[in-house]
């Protein structure tokens, strides 16, 4: 079974992600992780953001890994423990522009095609009902409003000592959102047959309840 999780920044995908997996026992695969991963590399080997073939070179084979690890997974790339630094503001500002390169999204959308086979799945992102898994079993789109996804983020920096503006936290959420949902290469968008879910003025509990419900119709 493949349930697809797609949305805006920030509107608790990944955190719901998580939870419908660790119930289901199915996989998760936080597909943000990987372009986050990709960004991370180009910012610390110093390659311009908008040279997509360098990014690919640099890149090569090597896995982007992911460890169970207590709490939640590890991301691991060329030996490095990029768990907390792929969530960094200068990767998150810069995440969209690598994003948007064809060339980075072919190669991540095979590698998220080839952990899929033949598993079950949960997997969340921004293109996943419509083109990495278009045939998925569930296919979520989960949005809230810039007001209360700022607030959510805001939060969580708190909980990592960043410190950062609400204000510029709406802005920069905005930013991504209109950079995501305005490329050319599998843009930002709802699947046709996807189940809106906003989350605004719900629980994590109630969210996890609602598409628990959703699935089981499916099974
Ligand atoms: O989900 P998260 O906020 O970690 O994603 C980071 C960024 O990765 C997004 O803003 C988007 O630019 C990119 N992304 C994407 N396609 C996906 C998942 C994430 O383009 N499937």
């Amino acid at each position: 079974m493949q349930i697809a999780i797609d949305g805006p920044a920030s509107a608790g995908k990944s955190t719901i992600a998580k939870q419908l997996a660790a119930d289901l026992h199915f996989i998760y695969l936080d597909t943000g992780a990987m372009y986050r991963a990709v960004t991370w590399w180009a910012l610390q080997q110093d390659i311009p953001l908008a040279d997509e073939k360098k990014i690919l070179t640099a890149l090569d084979d090597e896995p982007i890994r992911f460890i169970p690890a207590p709490g939640g997974q590890r991301v691991e790339l060329f030996g490095h423990d990029i768990t907390m630094a792929i969530r960094s503001e200068a990767v998150t500002n810069n995440v969209s522009q690598v994003s948007a390169l064809p060339g980075v999204r072919t190669e991540m959308v095979k590698r998220q095609r080839d952990i899929a086979a033949g598993q079950n799945i949960v997997m969340d992102g921004r293109d996943i009902g419509t083109t990495v898994l278009p045939h998925a079993d569930v296919k979520i789109f989960m949005v809230a409003s810039v007001a209360e996804r700022a607030k959510r983020r805001f939060k969580d920096n708190a909980e990592k000592g960043i410190h950062v503006p609400l204000e510029k936290l709406a802005q920069e959420i905005e930013a991504r959102d209109f950079k995501d949902s305005h490329r050319t290469e599998s843009p930002l968008k709802q699947a046709p047959d996807a189940i809106k879910v906003d989350t605004t003025s719900l629980t994590i509990p109630q969210v996890v309840a609602k598409i628990t419900a959703i699935i089981q119709k499916k099974q």
